[in-house]
């Protein structure tokens, strides 16, 4: 996890600063170097993950001169195939996948990548596939491996118990900086029960520290900036706790519907899809005690403390929604491989307290839905109301609150909203907005979001992947929610293309709350 400070004041780009530096880091000119060789094993070679961002993201690392010269990458996956057309097919699409839309595909980064790219083609629970894979990686001077999880969640075990078998999990220790590293993706169980069940199968042929846990939203920027937002400044950490802060409203709303992806969702629905992973990652950096350092364990630790921190939700804390035909189309029930009489909620609201000295009876909002009016992901924090104003003739609740925002999609900055009096000769007050984007102070950076993660797997920093205790303890909270006492919980019609059900407005009504509007402009 890097960060590349720059002196806003004169808008001069300084020297970066390395944080939560893994063990290979040596600060070089720009906090960079090359991460370790090693070679790189993608399982789901022919899928999505690998074309749309594993593949632009090593891209871009290339670019920026972060992978070193013995870097291999094999892709496994079932269905023979050449390994030119596996690289030409990968190739075509990186222009649309790679982020910087701007320039064209640098053909000589290209080259220099592909060149190390192999297809390996192999059934996932096929012993000789693992034999394969050990002879090329022992023949390898270096003997290092990651072993990236880009499959269905049905495939984890197996593929894990085939590489610990086949003894390719086993660290040389005699070497030093020997390493083998596996990176899972969500959906890391579905319930307390199989969250817990996972990492115990894990933990029979892997250590602990051998598995990287991927939440992409740690990969994004703009949440990595919370921290430095909080940390590196000292204006926010004085007021961030329930003396000052009303209360905080985390929104994922999305435009997109299901695109596709209906025999997955009606298994897994909005909650369990983005709550207690993606949306409980922002809320645990909008609000961890400040760690000793950026050191991976200090961080995690904090994380891990604050997820323990989080009051079970009740049923009576969440509102689930589904969207229905509307401006913005097709109502979930009509889309492909989805029931007719389905009742997967493709909305999740829910109020989350953390029953911690810092915010006790501070409300957390977080909603998540797909179909709704915009595409937006940012957390909203909003402070106290004044304790009383001078000014006689205007109540303190005709005040705008202020709100302090991280908006991390699309936009990426931060905004407050505060209030200042109105030119004129009376004394009236107004509100209005600052906002700072990203854009307007540094250059736009390549990145789809994988390009920090697969580095600091590759240097051994762990700071941006999630442990298994702090994993099962959101699950934990959540619980009682996936199995309610009392049967499932309702689902709520919305209109595609709107803001969510009415009964969401309800949940923050009762506390005298009402969400932020989707419509305004960014
Ligand atoms: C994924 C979910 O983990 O995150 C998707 O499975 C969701 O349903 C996506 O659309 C949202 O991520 P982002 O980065 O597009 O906001």
């Amino acid at each position: 996890m890097t960060n590349d400070a720059h002196d806003a004041s004169s808008n001069t780009p300084q020297a970066s600063c390395k944080i939560g530096a893994g063990p290979h880091a040596a600060a070089g000119p720009a906090g960079k170097h090359p991460a370790p060789p090693c070679t790189l094993v993608i399982f789901g070679a022919g899928g999505d993950l690998t074309k749309r961002l594993l593949t632009p993201s090593l891209y871009n690392l290339t670019v920026d001169g972060l992978l070193d010269d013995g870097m291999q990458i094999i892709g496994v996956n079932h269905g023979e195939r050449e390994t030119k057309a596996w690289v030409d097919d990968l190739g075509q699409s990186l222009q649309q996948f790679a982020a910087d839309k701007k320039s064209k595909v640098d053909d000589k980064a290209w080259q220099w990548l592909s060149s190390r790219m192999e297809y390996m083609a192999g059934e996932f629970e096929a012993d000789d596939v693992f034999e394969a894979l050990k002879q090329r990686i022992d023949k390898t001077s270096h003997g290092n491996a990651i072993f990236y999880l880009a499959v269905g969640a049905r495939f984890f075990r197996p593929i894990v118990e085939r590489l610990g078998k086949a003894g390719l999990l086993k660290e040389d220790k005699e070497r030093e900086g020997n390493f083998r590293r596996l990176v899972i993706e969500k959906p890391f169980g579905t319930d307390l029960a199989s969250a817990r069940d996972l990492p115990a199968h894990i933990l029979q042929f892997a250590d602990e520290s051998q598995v990287y846990r991927i939440d992409h939203f740690l990969g994004k920027d703009t949440v990595q900036s919370i921290l430095a937002v909080r940390f590196a400044n000292a204006m926010f950490e004085p007021i961030w706790r329930r003396e000052y802060i009303d209360s905080v409203q985390i929104t994922a709303s999305e435009t997109l519907g299901v695109e596709g992806r209906g025999k997955f969702y009606e298994q897994t629905g909005a909650f369990r899809d983005m709550v207690p992973n993606h949306l409980f990652q922002l809320l645990a950096m909008v609000a961890l005690e400040p760690p000793n350092s950026f050191d991976a364990e200090a961080v995690r630790d904090k994380k891990a403390e604050l997820f323990a921190a989080i009051e079970p939700l009740k049923r009576d804390d969440v509102v689930f929604g589904q969207y229905e035909k509307g401006g913005a189309g097709v109502g979930y029930r009509e889309e492909p491989d989805v029931a007719r009489d389905s009742i997967t909620e493709t909305y999740a609201a829910a109020r989350v307290f953390i029953d911690n000295w810092r915010w006790a009876g501070v409300p957390f909002y977080l909603r998540t839905g797909k179909r709704m009016t915009t595409r937006r992901t940012e957390i909203a924090v909003q402070l106290k109301r004044v304790p009383f104003l001078m000014f006689r003739d205007t109540p303190v609740e005709a005040l705008t609150p202020n709100v302090f925002t991280l908006r991390i999609d699309p936009a990426h900055g931060t905004r407050f909203d505060f209030n200042v009096k109105v030119p004129g000769p009376t004394m009236q007050i107004g509100a209005v907005r600052s906002a700072f984007n990203y854009n307007d102070f540094f250059e736009e950076h390549a990145n789809v979001g994988y390009e920090t993660l697969l580095y600091d797997c590759m240097l051994g920093d762990e700071t941006l992947f999630q442990r298994a205790d702090s994993i099962e303890s959101g699950w934990c909270a959540v619980e009682g929610v996936l199995h309610p006492e009392g049967g499932p919980l309702p689902v709520h019609g919305y209109a595609a293309g709107s803001s969510g059900p009415a009964e969401a407005d309800a949940l923050l009504a009762r506390d005298g709350h009402a969400w932020r509007s989707l419509q305004d402009a960014e």
